[in-house]
């Protein structure tokens, strides 16, 4: 038996093995008219080659609560019902391939209202598409980008409404599994974290204060999304700053307050939420975050970042530094790489009857 392929339970879903994907926007909807944020074909094709690859759970790329919640125009999203009915033909290949369906549940914040990435990812105003963004302060991220509006209470309330009404969208939109947003330095990790959050009010200052908007966007999920699903968080284990960040520590304390508020899953990301710091990035690089919140509480853990390798990937788990891993631009590279690596490692991975003389 192979770590990476033994199947996992969470509540009441079973995922089939611990190779899963983590979001990875991919830019590629409308940016207006009644298409926007509803998936396209390529969407399908770019979900449907990872499931067919024997991927164990896919978290569909972040997907905006509201218009305003999107990274770019062309970013997913879920406030409405044709997005609901396009997001079905998703779930339901997925599904019969065997793989989990899960989806980013997100809102950009201050980082919203931006160009695609490839097309230099540049702040956008309203002649491209764009519009003005939210924030628990008015601080830019960078000299780039705009100052955003401070979020009033009554707004503040209005999104965590969203998230749940996101989240009710999902569920009929067939997902498994919903994670939310609050990494990367969108609007959840804006509100956590004392560099991006400067309030005086209830929802800034104390440790209590900068989780209080996380833990209201949770409890709002979790009472939508079913008891026999799981829901998972992604968060910003740190932000690299030296001092007037979020830590390791915080994010310790945080992942025990997550689990008693209903969080079944940690997906342990780092960084995005202050420009210009180092990073120092290499094979696994935030597998040691991962590894102190699954060691120091009882939360569950997903790995992330750099993880490529088939040994490597087994060993993490193998180690007990996780209970997942999840592989980003390794599957954009190789769709198929859980199936090699059951391969390699004696591992069973469901393969498509169409592709039976593969095996
Ligand atoms: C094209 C691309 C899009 C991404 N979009 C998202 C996203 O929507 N949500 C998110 O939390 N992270 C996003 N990420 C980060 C990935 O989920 C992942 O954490 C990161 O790529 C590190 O893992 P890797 O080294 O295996 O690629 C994106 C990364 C890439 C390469």
């Amino acid at each position: 038996m192979t770590a990476l392929f033994e199947p996992y339970t969470l509540r009441e879903l079973t995922i089939p093995n611990r190779v899963w994907m983590p979001p990875m926007c991919q830019y590629s909807a409308a940016p207006e008219g009644p298409e926007t944020g509803v998936p396209t074909d390529w969407h399908f094709a770019h979900y449907a080659a990872r499931a067919t690859g024997g991927t164990g759970l896919i978290i569909v790329e972040a997907t905006a609560v509201s218009a305003q919640g999107r990274i770019s125009p062309y970013d997913l999203g879920i406030w409405n019902d044709a997005q609901v009915e396009a997001f079905r033909r998703i779930t339901r290949f997925l599904t019969a391939q065997g793989t989990v369906p899960a989806i980013q549940l997100a809102h950009a914040g201050r980082k919203a209202s931006t160009d695609r990435p490839w097309k230099g990812g540049a702040p956008v105003g309203p002649d491209a598409h764009g519009w003005d963004s939210v924030a628990p302060s008015p601080l830019a991220f960078d000299d780039r980008h705009p100052a955003p509006a401070e979020l009033t209470v009554d707004q503040i309330e209005d999104v965590v409404e969203q998230f749940a009404a996101a989240a009710r969208r999902a569920l009929a939109a067939g997902f498994e599994v919903a994670e939310i947003h609050g990494a990367h330095g969108y609007l959840i990790n804006e509100f956590l974290s004392p560099h991006s959050n400067h309030r005086t009010d209830a929802y800034g200052g104390s440790y209590e204060n900068r989780t209080r908007f996380a833990l209201e966007v949770v409890d709002a999920v979790r009472e939508v999304w079913p008891d026999d699903k799981p829901l998972f968080f992604r968060v910003s284990a740190t932000d690299w700053l030296e001092d007037g960040g979020w830590t390791a520590d915080d994010t310790v304390r945080f992942a025990a307050d997550l689990r008693a508020h209903g969080i079944d899953l940690l997906d342990v990301s780092t960084g995005g939420n202050a420009s210009g710091v180092r990073i120092p990035t290499g094979p696994g690089y935030q597998v040691p975050f991962a590894a102190r919140v699954k060691n120091e509480t009882a939360l569950p853990v997903a790995a992330v970042g750099l993880i490529t390798d088939v040994e490597q990937a087994e060993k993490i788990l193998a180690n007990g530094e996780a209970d997942a891993v999840l592989l980003g631009r390794e599957l954009l590279r190789n769709p198929s790489w859980a199936r090699h690596a059951a391969r390699e490692l004696g591992g069973e991975v469901r393969v498509p009857d169409q592709y039976h003389r593969s095996v």
